[in-house]
């Protein structure tokens, strides 16, 4: 059968061999798409049986042209780029790699942080993560991630997550807050990780933004979209000491970079997973899930139930 890997944004060549491992030796073909157009991946996918995406749209024209399609496998965590309902009413089990790629994006949290803390290495004294408090926003395997660094760099740590027990959080070393606004207003430092979905998309408003301490930090590695961007900016004009960094460039990056210099930074393109580890990790757990599947209809991780 035809596996089509389509990434926009490649794996690394390690990940890529270990996959093509995985579907070869299933008795599978793996044909690779990368940096491919959306009529390239509408062409690619018409004869595939199974397709392995990350942040790739997989919309209903995708799913249209996917005549064979039984199976698709997001290698990393959100999935909020592909057609859930549509998947559905075709008949597509679609699946994530929960956690394989979470090490990495928790990584970067604290590699842009000091970054910014240590003003972009310009030679100005800056400011240190030790003892300073810190509040992770969703406490799920990045937030978990995150935490575990965080106490490294003797950081307090607290989470709000109304999906995890506070006896979890306390059993790890975090302090369980119930409430958005407790979590903004009592940490300087706040790292977003919740994922984008209809309830949460927009929900960071500038209220939320202003009630952060004196000099403090949001760090973006979850989704743009969770972010009310017209509020961002209002509240970085209002709070002209609080910074705002994110893996996730804004729609209004330009404004943003133009108004408030070094008090943002974004990556130009979503780096969070794009390490060797977590391609390897969440490429070859895509490989071997779209292999389970096509073999006996394995669907531990299906998103689409
Ligand atoms: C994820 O949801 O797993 C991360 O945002 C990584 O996305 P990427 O695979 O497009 O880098």
């Amino acid at each position: 059968m035809k596996i089509l890997v389509a990434t926009e944004k490649p794996f690394a060549a390690e990940a890529v061999n270990g996959i093509k491992e995985v579907i070869e030796n299933a008795g599978h073909k793996l044909v690779l798409l990368e940096k491919g157009s959306k009529a390239d991946l509408i062409n690619a996918v018409s004869d595939a049986e199974g397709l392995i995406v990350r942040s790739d749209i997989v919309d209903k024209e995708v799913f249209d042209a996917a005549k064979q399609l039984k199976v698709v496998v997001r290698a990393g965590a959100g999935y909020d780029n592909i057609d859930l309902a549509e998947a559905t009413a075709k008949g597509v089990c679609v699946m994530n790699t929960p956690g394989q790629n979470s090490n990495a994006v928790a990584e970067l949290v604290f590699g842009m942080a000091i970054m910014m803390i240590r003003n972009n290495y310009n030679g100005k004294a800056g400011t240190e993560l030790k003892e300073k408090s810190l509040g992770i926003h969703a406490y799920g395997q990045v937030g978990r991630n995150v935490a575990r660094i965080a106490k490294g760099f003797n950081m307090t740590v607290t989470a709000l997550d109304p999906f995890v027990k506070d006896e979890d959080m306390t059993a790890e070393g975090v302090k369980p807050m119930h409430t958005v606004e407790e979590l903004y207003s009592n940490n300087q430092f706040v790292s977003l990780h919740i994922p984008a979905t209809a309830q949460t998309k927009q929900s960071v408003t500038k209220e939320l933004i202003c009630k952060l301490p004196q000099n403090g930090v949001l760090i973006n590695t979850a989704r743009k979209e969770v972010i009310d961007e017209a509020g961002l900016a209002a509240a970085l004009e209002v709070r002209p000491d609080i910074r705002y960094i994110a893996d996730v460039k804004p729609n209004n990056a330009e404004e943003l970079t133009e108004k408030f210099g070094d008090r943002v930074f974004f990556t130009p393109k979503k780096m969070g997973a794009q390490t060797a580890e977590a391609n390897i990790k969440a490429g070859i757990a895509a490989a071997e899930q779209v292999v389970a599947h096509l073999r006996d209809g394995w669907n531990h991780f299906q998103v689409n139930k």
